[in-house]
């Protein structure tokens, strides 16, 4: 089917939009005169303009327009227990009292804490820290490619790994000519990245053995997210990572699991042990920053040591690595998430489930058809995560996303754009249809969130 035109749509929700949130509205025309677009991040420059943030606690945002939002994104998924959860900003307060907490640029006794956690909970030999998600992904293809000599890298189509070199292939759909995610997505590098990143298909074992025999001998690493985040919320299918393994093992190439996402999101460390499959490297930022800029590369010990002294990797980390508040937060954090795990996992997993199943229930009350994506599998047990996608034909498998992005299959304006203004004027921040549950959300927000989405299916339905 092909993609509906919503540009009517859009204007008259930007209109509502602006009408409902006039002081983000002008704050937006100040912001774009001396920022680009207005902000420093694409996702968080919603279209007319973003709603600007005073204040936020738990599963709830208010903006300086004095509406009381609730929020499924989470600081990016960051915030596992809620906006500035008390037990981490009270260990950050006491710490500024006491006169410690900005960058020193000396290193400290902290760092070897949260080390030895992230490695005890993750399986990581070594570890090495940095501040993002898309340095922690540069560096691990800097190592692979250093430690087999070869050059080129395998990811994912639709698999976001950070705005870094060997990421920026494959990250949007692009339908013309049926060349989808084979494109480079952003102007400035060298040609050659064109050729050095392969995509392959997200759960498609056979497209994986079929590359492997192909190009494996030239293969530096293949980077796959065992659950993918922004491509749709799906998780590994169990056979699919083994294959992986096998075929990373047999070919000599370096198995790089992203899990900026999915660490201490299912369990209080890796999602690797989950499906039994051990990644040679792996990345880590998000939740183990605790709020805060702590990112994170581990895996074996003769690879990571190329990072080091004599190994020639320039894996600095930078400035701000090590910053002593940001491993403040983060033990703080992580310790919490262990010593809380069998409480709060299956929780998170129970409010995840009701939630996506109530916002399927609201739409179709309303008359539309919406899936929400982010269901574990057998290797998975339950997830926090959700993503409305709203498909063309009952019964469709999502299993990739090429089924997610593809406009044939899904209306993505409708779930992308148009839903996120209509559900902000019901007091609801989304991205990608819907985020994730914290555990400050309850039975209350669930309730909030899906009269959100029968009224802006109501909303919507009016429009089509
Ligand atoms: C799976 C994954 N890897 C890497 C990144 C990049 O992280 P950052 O935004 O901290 O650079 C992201 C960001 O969303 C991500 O979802």
């Amino acid at each position: 089917m092909k993609a509906r035109d919503h540009s009517r749509m859009l204007a008259v929700l930007a209109e509502a939009y602006a009408a409902h949130s006039p002081s983000s509205a002008k704050a937006q025309q100040k912001a774009q005169s001396i920022m680009i677009d207005g902000g420093s991040h694409t996702l968080r420059l919603i279209r007319p303009f973003p709603p600007r943030i005073a204040r936020a606690a738990g599963a709830w945002v208010e903006d300086v327009d004095g509406h009381r939002i609730l929020d499924y994104w989470q600081g990016h998924y960051t915030n596992i227990l809620g906006h500035n959860p008390p037990v981490v900003s009270a260990a950050m307060h006491t710490a500024f009292e006491q006169g410690y907490g900005l960058q020193t640029g000396f290193t400290d006794l902290l760092q070897i804490e949260v080390a030895e956690l992230l490695s005890e909970r993750t399986g990581a030999e070594r570890v090495r820290f940095t501040t993002s998600g898309s340095l922690t992904t540069m560096y691990a293809v800097l190592l692979a490619r250093a430690f087999t000599g070869r050059d080129r890298v395998m990811k994912v189509g639709g698999g976001w790994h950070g705005a870094q070199p060997w990421g920026l292939k494959g990250v949007d759909f692009h339908d013309e000519n049926h060349s989808r995610f084979q494109h480079v997505d952003t102007r400035g590098l060298p040609e050659a990245i064109a050729e050095e990143v392969l995509i392959s298909r997200f759960n498609d074992a056979q497209m994986l053995v079929d590359q492997f025999r192909r190009y494996g001998d030239t293969l530096a690493c293949f980077i796959v997210e065992p659950f993918i985040g922004s491509g749709g919320f799906l998780p590994a299918e169990p056979e699919y990572l083994k294959q992986a393994r096998e075929l990373a093992t047999q070919y000599g190439t370096v198995l790089i699991f992203d899990e900026v996402i999915s660490a201490f999101r299912f369990r209080a460390g890796s999602l690797a042990p989950l499906y039994g499959v051990q990644p040679d490297l792996a990345t880590y930022s998000k939740i183990i920053g605790g709020g805060m800029q702590v990112a994170a590369v581990g895996g074996r010990a003769e690879i990571m040591k190329l990072a080091g002294r004599d190994g020639g990797v320039k894996f600095s980390g930078g400035t701000y690595s090590g910053h002593p508040a940001s491993f403040l937060a983060s033990l703080t954090m992580m310790r919490y998430l262990v010593e809380h795990e069998k409480e709060l996992y299956p929780r998170l997993a129970d409010l995840g489930r009701r939630t996506r199943r109530a916002v399927e229930a609201a739409f179709a009350s309303e008359g539309l058809l919406a899936v929400c994506t982010g269901d574990g599998n057998e290797a998975v047990p339950g997830s926090s995560l959700g993503m409305v996608q709203f498909p063309h034909r009952e019964g469709t498998r999502f299993r990739s996303p090429e089924d997610i992005r593809n406009p044939e299959i899904c209306d993505v304006v409708l779930s992308d754009k148009a839903l996120q203004l209509a559900l902000l004027l019901e007091e609801v921040h989304v991205v990608h249809g819907l985020g994730a549950v914290s555990a400050a959300h309850d039975e209350q927000t669930i309730e909030h969130l899906a009269e959100g989405c029968r009224r802006a299916a109501r909303r919507i339905r009016s429009l089509l």
